[in-house]
């Protein structure tokens, strides 16, 4: 199989190097960018001539498709917003027929109108390439069990893995998310290779099999795909030794397509190379919007450049990370690991925190568990955090009162900032079945 006109690349060709690769990996760096340039040009035209909201956008700008003569002219173009989504509550952003939708896939919608997103049957089939093609690079090959424990529905989770598993040959198991005691009987029974799930699931599924007696390290499972939230190194080795399995990172939002914009190759563990020959990537200044130098950290922006149905055109994604060289596949470049969302940021007294500090720090402290909840409060005039951590089975008081002086001092030396730490008892805290909530504000209550 090749390339169609649309960009379509089949699954792997039947041939040597192509085992491991389809067509749109062996393009050199010109020609990717060549292709891109085309794709980029056709894929602006598409959102003005055919979504209002684009062409509105575009014209207060001043600037036309044909504006765009190279991949930096882009940088010229209108952001858009997770907001400006939500103007064009249900479907404004769509720019086929609805005739041609043929799925729907929406954010949960708990902080205001959900966002919603469109696919043609063309969307669906990128989609799925490009989900066998991250598997494929996590390691995971035709003819695998893959157990799916993304939640399926309007997450793009489940579905999304489930079609590119598909794609790539392998035999599914729609687990969904939940039920966690029969995901362990039937990880038990199946024999799967690949687990696909959220990091914070995959901890509530090792605690499961644990205490049903099974050490996690003699599973069948050779790989786990795990994204859908910030994870930290720390987190990786923490699932890696419990399971003996290979823990790689996938990424992905639902405005520019699902899981599979990104993912990190298991022979590097390096951080994630982005498809693009289908996701343009930018890194900006979250403040001025200027975009940044390749190694600058900053706001991840995606244009896509084979979208159908909902072309997004230079959508701010909120995550923070950096672009760095392609390795494994030269002519991608990578994104290192999301270090948090700019929505995820707590400002405490004047300092700037990620949940993913505090998780690294925690699993560095023998004794505490990897499970923990983030409390924001407010005392007096001053916001107030309190780390609230597990204890790991067998830790008496005199350890996990070391443990929570250890935690204070390293966050108060690392991050510069002071927080409480309570140290809980084991099976205290709610577990996650998908993305997990790391942060609960009260100070409104
Ligand atoms: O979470 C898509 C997905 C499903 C990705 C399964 C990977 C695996 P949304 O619900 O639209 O889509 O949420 C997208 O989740 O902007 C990030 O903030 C976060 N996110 C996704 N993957 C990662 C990751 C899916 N690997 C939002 N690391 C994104 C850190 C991630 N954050």
């Amino acid at each position: 199989m090749g390339t169609d006109a649309r960009g379509h690349d089949g699954g792997a060709d039947a041939t040597d190097v192509t085992d491991v690769t389809d067509a749109g990996e062996r393009m050199g760096r010109d020609e990717l960018a060549a292709l891109q340039l085309t794709r980029l040009r056709a894929t602006l035209r598409r959102a003005y001539d055919r979504v209002p909201f684009y062409r509105q956008a575009f014209d207060k700008a001043g600037l036309h498709p044909d504006d765009c003569r190279s991949l930096a002219d882009l940088a010229l173009f209108p952001f858009t917003t997770k907001s400006d989504l939500r103007d064009q509550y249900p479907f404004g952003m769509f720019a086929v027929p609805r005739s041609e939708v043929r799925r729907i896939h929406a954010s949960s919608g708990t902080t205001g109108r959900p966002t919603v997103v469109g696919y043609t049957d063309g969307d669906l089939s990128t989609w799925a390439d490009v989900v066998a093609r991250s598997i494929r690079a996590a390691g995971g090959r035709p003819g695998q069990i893959v157990h799916i424990a993304y939640g399926y529905g309007l997450f793009t989770g489940g579905l999304g893995a489930h079609y590119g598993a598909e794609r790539l040959g392998c035999t599914v198991v729609p687990a969904s998310g939940g039920m966690t005691d029969r995901q362990v009987r039937l990880i038990q029974d199946f024999r799967p290779e690949v687990i696909m799930v959220t990091p914070s699931y995959m901890l509530t599924l090792l605690d499961e099999m644990e205490r049903q007696g099974i050490d996690p390290r003699t599973t069948s499972l050779r790989t786990g795909i795990f994204g859908a939230e910030p994870w930290t190194e720390e987190m990786r080795r923490e699932i890696e030794e419990r399971l003996n399995i290979d823990a790689v990172d996938i990424y992905g939002l639902s405005e520019v397509m699902g899981p599979g914009v990104a993912q990190e190759f298991a022979e590097t563990k390096d951080g994630l190379h982005i498809w693009e020959d289908h996701f343009y990537p930018e890194v900006v200044d979250p403040l001025t919007g200027a975009v940044l130098p390749e190694g600058e950290a900053g706001e991840l922006v995606f244009t896509s450049l084979t979208k159908e149905a909902m072309p997004v055109i230079r959508y701010r994604t909120r995550d923070l990370t950096r672009l760095l060289p392609g390795t494994v596949r030269p002519a991608f470049r990578r994104m290192e690991k999301i270090t948090g969302r700019s929505d995820d940021m707590i400002i405490l007294r004047g300092v700037n925190l990620y949940p993913t500090q505090i998780e690294e720090v925690l699993l560095r402290t023998p004794d505490l568990a990897p499970h923990f909840q983030l409390r924001l409060t407010r005392q007096g005039r001053l916001d107030a955090l309190t780390v609230r951590v597990e204890a790991r089975r067998g830790s008496d008081a005199g350890r996990r009162e070391a443990a929570a002086a250890s935690v204070v001092r390293a966050v108060k030396e690392g991050i510069g900032v002071s927080v409480a730490v309570e140290v809980v008892d084991p099976e205290t805290l709610e577990r996650s079945v998908g993305k997990i909530k790391r942060l609960v504000d009260l100070r409104g209550a």
